[in-house]
Formats: structure tokens, C-alpha cells, sequence
């Protein structure tokens, strides 16, 4: 890759972490200093914020790569550390989690609430016969159940696997195959965009397909009809009325604690694995320091879904083994009105928000003025997670969400490191829009050129060095894929040297202090007349430009210049781009982009009023390129609204500026 890639934007804007933050951060700039010279010595000591029953004999072993072993003879139980403790501490009546329902229902939780659910619910997990290694299927809306259910699984040591709500039959039944799950977890539905949403119907469709399955456990939760087969069991008429004293059981540090599938662009779904004792410390550890988190005061609320490993480890195993109070919502941000969030983190007073960067960009869109009609003083820390945040988008979130002070942490990380790996300390770093910053204690991040030279200031590949506690260990049942797809393309797994070097498939910049800024997976990168372009850079430009919320830029197939920069673009709520005012604004956005980056990166501009993503919320460049390039579609199985491409197609054809009235449409993210 070409250093072009990192000469294209410059930042220079920067803000120091307040000075009150940075009086009582949890942890300061030593913190680096004193990883640097023995990381895993370092990872050691922040295991010792867990209770462990039995310590380890050995911290790392590294001596099969790339297979890691953390903490090796150590153990504990997961269950134990991330609510028993805290009632044993005398927190029982601590509020663990506030929930809310998306029809304006709550409930309140505590610690001890919790103990006696997870307690129950292992019990009858053991009574359906669930042992140690079986794998259970957790297919649940944002209920609180779906918290005790991983717990339930991780205190039997039972693999949870997690399945997004929103997934398909097929994606489901692929998954529950795939793992071979012996019980699924589901509920009857859940409430999306002011109604119930069934959820029974795709499970049973599912478990027809997989013989694993034994038994079906069914939370009730919308009320709504459901057809009952043999294999199902009310949540209510068992967990409900099962024992609430169990007696955890300690497990061995590398025990399986879940796997999470990620489907990534192409090819079919990896089981991610991850073990136990690593991926506890290090997000425990990250939760506590990258939120700064104070357990007696904060409220926290990590606004993902437990499907993803954003709500694995920032809504259930970090902020519980902390004995954090948090916030957890069930439904989606517009219903009933567009400030639901900004109301619910006035509710409860939510201090440390974590939400991504597609969040953000819709609340631009929305407007300013609906942030502006809440209070939002109590927040003080601000994360972005999922996507390269744009720098306006960063600044936006600082100013309207964070009143101009709370610090905003960009935090880089992947299913399958488990835990955050690249993000500013709030407490410590002073921070650039745009910018995840640097690799935290313990971490190390390098970006390198093909030959895996480092790239001291410039773009390049993003990888990891050296391994870390929360990594994955493997895909499961498929060692081979685990090292084809990210350990063969750099080092020893490539056949040079003797270092393994994981390939995180990001793309990424290194500025003259060493700040880090993620550029975009790197099957994304565009070649315009040689040039490699990022596609983060060319959309952060166009969203810099007043008008404009949200971007997404691909490379389209050009005889002239390999590949011409095609961007489509959704503009702010009450921008009118129709007609002539449309055909003046794209020509004022390729002259925007030409000013920002420079001529090369001028793009075809088309408006329309959504984008492709997946369920998790990332822009699916790979459809907008079929588009661009004039291809049937491929796989659209993973995209949230199939609709959306229907009406992206019929708009991109139009000519810039006519009216495309017809393609505005008011879905949400
Ligand atoms: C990919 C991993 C980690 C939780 C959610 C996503 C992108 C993630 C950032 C960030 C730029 C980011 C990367 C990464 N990504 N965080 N702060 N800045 N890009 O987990 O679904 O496994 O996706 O998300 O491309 O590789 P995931």
C-alpha cells in the first residue's frame, strides 16, 4: 500500500482530558510504562482483579502458536466473579441493571436480584441435562433474561452462543448447526418500532432443521400467541420456580465461555471462541480503565445489543465483574420519538454512554435540536465502537452529547480480540477527532507494508503483535481457517520470521505522534490512477461539509483510472436535494472533497436517503459497489432493510440532481 493512503487529511484539532477527570482517573500514563517491558507480567496483575479459586502456575504459554494459553492451571467461575462477589461484598441490593423496555415498562435489578436468577436458571439448564462443554443457544431480544442466560451458561460452563434477534431462520439454524447446540434460549418476542416482533416462529422453523437441539426454553415476554411443540418449556413455569441457591463450580482458566459468530463480508460465518480467565481480565480491566469507570457513582449504559461482542463485553461480562450499575434498552432509538435515548440517559442519570459511530450519524441527521431539548449533564465519558468514527461525527457527539467536555474514547477492537485494544485513555491521552489513538497498556498495535516493515508515519496494514488475553483462540472446529485467515498473511505464519503476526484486515494511518486512525477494511481501499484511497477519508470529507450526515464511498470499475470514486450520500434532515438545488449541491460536495483531500479524490456524487448495513450497524460497501459498477447483487442476506437496495439502484441511475424525492424514505438505523 502506498503512503498516498495517509497523506490525504490532516487533523490538527486536539483536546486534553479535563483536568478534574484527570486528577482522579483510574488509571494514568504510567500505566503504559509499566506494561511496556513485560506485557504479559503486566496482564498478570490485572487478573488479580478477579477471584480466583485455584491461581495460576503460568501466565502465558505461547509455545504453539498461534494458540495461546492465559493463565494456565488457573481457576475460576465466571458467574462467581460477575455477581456473587459482589453480593458476598455486601452490594447485594446495588442496582445491576436498570432496564427498559422499548413500550416504556422497567425493571430494576440488583445484584442480589441477579444471583437468585442466574442461580435458577443453572439449576434448570443441569435438570434439562446441560454439562460442562455442551454448547446453548441464546436467541433473545434486550431483555434482562437474555443477562441471566449467558450467566446461567457460564456459571455450568456451558458455551453460550449468542444469536442476534434480528437474524434469519437460515442464519440461525446455520449457527445453531454449526455449534451444535444441544438447548436454545429464545422468547416468544419482542417489541421493535412500537410493536411486538415474534421471535418463536424463526426458532422453531430453525430447530426443525437441527437435531441437536433437545429443548427449547421459551421466556414470555410480548404475550402473543405461540405454537408449542414438544421440545419447549416456559421459562416461567421452570426457571421461575427452580432452587435460587446453586453452587458455582470453578473452571479451568482456558475453559470455552462462548463462541460468537461474525460473518465478516464474504464466505460463511466463523465461530469465534473465547476462553475464560484472559477474556475476563482483559475486559474487566478495559471496562474499568477506558470508561474510567466509578463503580459507586456511575450509571453506564453500552447501548449495543448482546448479539454482538460489544454487548458480550461492555453490557454483561465487563461492566458485571466491576459491579457496575448500568442501563440496558430494548429497543430501537426513534420509538416513540427521536430523543428516546437522549430521555432515557436523562432518566437514570447514564454517565458513561457507548454507542457507534452509525448512531451518531443519524442523531446528526435528526438535527441538533433534539439532543438540545435534554438535560445530559450527568454524562462524562463518551465511547464509539464499530466503525472508523468521522472526525465531524466525533465532534458533533463531543458538542451536542458530551456539552463540549466529556471526553469522547474511540476504541478499536474485533470479535475476535475480545476485548478493546486501541483507544484513547480518558484520563491520560489527549485526543484528535477522528482518532482511536494509540494501543493500550499491554497492547501492541503496529502498521506495516506488504513486507511487514513497520510504516513509522504513514498507511498501512493494521496488525496486532504478540499475544493478548481476550484474543480468540480459535474458529470453532476449524483450526485450519483460524490460522488461513489471520495469521498467514504476515511473519511466521506466512513463512518469514519468527513472530506471529495477527492480520486484523483493517487498513490504518500512523500520524507524526504516533496517533493511530482506522481507514477502512482493507478489501474497501480504492486504486484511483495508482493511488491507493481510503474510503474513511473520502467519506469523513464529505461529511465535514455542512450539509451532509452520512457517506458511504466505493470504488467502481473505470477504464480511465482503474477505479473511479462513486459517493452516496445521505443529507441532513430539511436539505433539499432535489432539481437544481441538488445539482448544485453535488458539484459543491466533489469541489468540498477536491479542497479536503485533493483532486484525485473528487467523487460521483448521488443522494439517497439510506444506506446498506448490517444489522450491527456497518455501511455494506460490497452492494453499493455491485450498484456502482452495474452487477446483480450479491449475498444481501446479512443487510438489516433488503428494501433499501431497491431504492438505491433505481436512484443511481438518475442523473445528479433530478428528483429523487422518490427514493427518500423515513426508516431508522
Ligand atoms: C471491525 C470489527 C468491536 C466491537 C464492534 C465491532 C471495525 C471496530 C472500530 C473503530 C474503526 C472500527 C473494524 C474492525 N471497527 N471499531 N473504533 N474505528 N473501525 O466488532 O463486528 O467484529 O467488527 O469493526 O473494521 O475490524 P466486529
Amino acid at each position: 500500500m502506498s503512503t498516498t493512503l495517509g497523506n490525504l487529511s490532516t487533523e490538527t484539532r486536539a483536546f486534553a482530558p479535563p483536568p478534574e477527570l484527570t486528577a482522579q482517573a483510574n488509571v494514568t500514563a504510567a500505566a503504559y510504562d509499566e506494561a511496556a517491558p513485560d506485557a504479559p507480567a503486566f496482564w498478570a496483575r490485572q487478573a488479580e482483579r478477579l477471584t480466583w479459586v485455584r491461581k495460576w502456575d503460568q501466565v502465558l504459554d505461547w509455545s504453539n502458536p498461534p494458540f495461546a494459553k492465559w493463565f494456565v492451571g488457573g481457576e475460576l467461575n465466571i458467574a462467581y466473579n460477575c455477581v456473587d462477589r459482589h453480593v458476598e461484598a455486601g452490594r447485594g441490593e446495588k442496582v445491576a441493571i436498570h432496564w427498559e423496555g422499548e413500550p416504556g415498562d422497567s425493571r430494576t435489578i440488583t445484584y442480589a436480584d441477579l444471583l437468585r436468577s442466574v442461580s435458577q436458571a443453572a439449576n434448570t439448564l443441569t435438570e434439562l441435562g446441560v454439562t460442562a462443554g455442551d454448547r446453548v443457544a441464546v436467541y433473545l431480544p434486550m431483555i434482562p433474561e437474555a443477562v441471566v442466560a449467558m450467566l446461567a451458561c457460564a456459571r455450568i460452563g456451558a458455551p453460550h452462543s449468542v444469536v442476534f434477534g434480528g437474524y434469519s431462520v437460515e442464519a440461525l439454524a446455520t449457527r445453531i448447526q454449526d455449534a451444535g447446540a444441544k438447548v436454545v434460549i429464545t422468547a416468544d418476542g419482542g417489541y421493535r418500532r412500537g410493536s411486538p416482533s415474534a421471535l418463536k416462529p424463526t426458532v422453531d422453523d430453525a430447530v426443525a432443521r437441527c437435531p441437536s437441539v433437545e429443548r427449547v426454553l421459551v421466556v414470555r415476554r410480548t404475550g402473543e400467541d405461540v405454537a408449542w411443540g414438544e421440545k419447549d418449556l416456559w421459562w416461567h413455569e421452570t426457571v421461575e420456580q427452580a432452587s435460587d441457591q446453586h453452587e458455582p463450580q470453578a473452571f479451568d482458566s482456558e475453559h470455552p465461555l462462548f463462541i460468537l459468530y461474525t460473518s465478516g463480508t464474504t464466505g460463511r460465518p466463523k465461530g469465534i471462541l473465547h476462553t475464560t480467565g484472559g477474556y475476563l481480565t482483559q475486559v474487566s480491566y478495559t471496562h474499568w480503565s477506558v470508561f474510567d469507570l466509578k463503580v459507586d457513582t456511575d450509571v453506564h449504559w453500552c447501548a449495543a445489543d448482546i448479539g454482538w461482542i460489544t454487548g458480550h463485553s461492555h453490557l454483561v461480562y465487563g461492566p458485571l465483574s466491576n459491579g457496575a450499575t448500568q442501563v440496558m434498552y430494548e429497543g430501537t432509538p426513534d420509538t416513540p420519538h427521536h430523543g428516546r435515548f437522549w430521555e432515557i440517559v436523562d432518566k437514570y442519570r447514564v454517565s458513561i454512554l457507548y454507542t457507534a459511530p452509525t448512531l451518531i450519524r443519524t442523531m446528526m441527521k435528526w438535527g441538533d435540536d433534539v439532543p438540545a431539548g435534554y438535560d445530559l449533564s450527568s454524562l462524562r465519558i463518551l465511547g464509539s465502537v464499530g466503525e472508523p468514527i468521522n472526525p465531524e461525527a466525533w465532534m458533533w457527539y463531543r458538542k451536542h452529547i458530551g456539552h463540549d467536555n466529556a471526553p469522547v474514547v474511540d476504541t478499536w477492537w474485533q470479535t475476535e480480540t475480545g476485548g478493546m485494544m486501541i483507544s484513547p485513555l480518558p484520563g491520560v491521552t489527549a485526543t484528535k477527532p477522528g482518532s482511536a489513538m494509540t494501543p493500550l497498556p499491554g497492547i501492541t498495535a503496529d502498521v506495516v507494508d506488504d513486507a511487514a516493515e513497520s510504516v513509522p508515519n504513514g498507511g498501512g496494514f493494521l496488525v496486532l503483535r504478540g499475544p493478548w488475553p481476550a484474543m480468540l483462540r480459535t474458529i470453532w472446529g476449524d483450526d485450519k481457517r483460524f490460522i488461513d485467515t489471520y495469521w498467514s498473511r504476515f511473519g511466521a505464519g506466512a513463512g518469514a520470521g519468527d513472530e506471529w503476526i495477527y492480520f486484523t484486515g483493517d487498513g490504518a494511518k500512523r500520524d507524526e505522534d504516533g496517533a493511530l486512525w482506522l481507514l477502512g477494511r482493507v478489501d474497501d481501499i480504492m486504486v484511483v490512477s495508482g493511488h491507493n484511497i481510503s474510503t474513511t477519508e473520502v467519506e469523513s470529507a464529505l461529511v465535514s461539509h455542512p450539509v451532509v450526515a452520512e457517506a458511504a464511498v466505493v470504488g467502481a470499475a473505470d477504464p480511465i483510472t482503474g477505479q473511479a470514486i462513486a459517493a452516496f450520500v445521505i443529507a441532513r434532515s430539511n436539505v433539499d436535494t432535489t432539481g437544481r438545488a441538488g445539482e448544485e449541491l453535488t458539484i459543491d460536495l466533489r469541489n468540498h472533497v477536491a479542497k479536503t483531500l485533493g483532486p484525485i479524490a473528487k467523487p460521483r456524487v448521488v443522494f439517497v436517503a439510506e444506506l446498506p448495513k448490517t444489522r450491527s450497524g456497518k455501511i455494506m460497501r460490497r452492494l453499493l459497489k455491485d450498484v456502482a459498477e452495474n452487477r446483480t447483487l450479491g449475498d444481501v442476506s446479512t443487510l438489516l432493510d433488503s428494501t433499501v437496495m431497491d431504492l438505491i439502484k433505481a436512484g443511481y441511475g438518475t442523473p445528479a440532481g433530478s428528483d429523487v424525492s422518490a427514493i427518500r424514505r423515513s426508516t431508522a438505523p
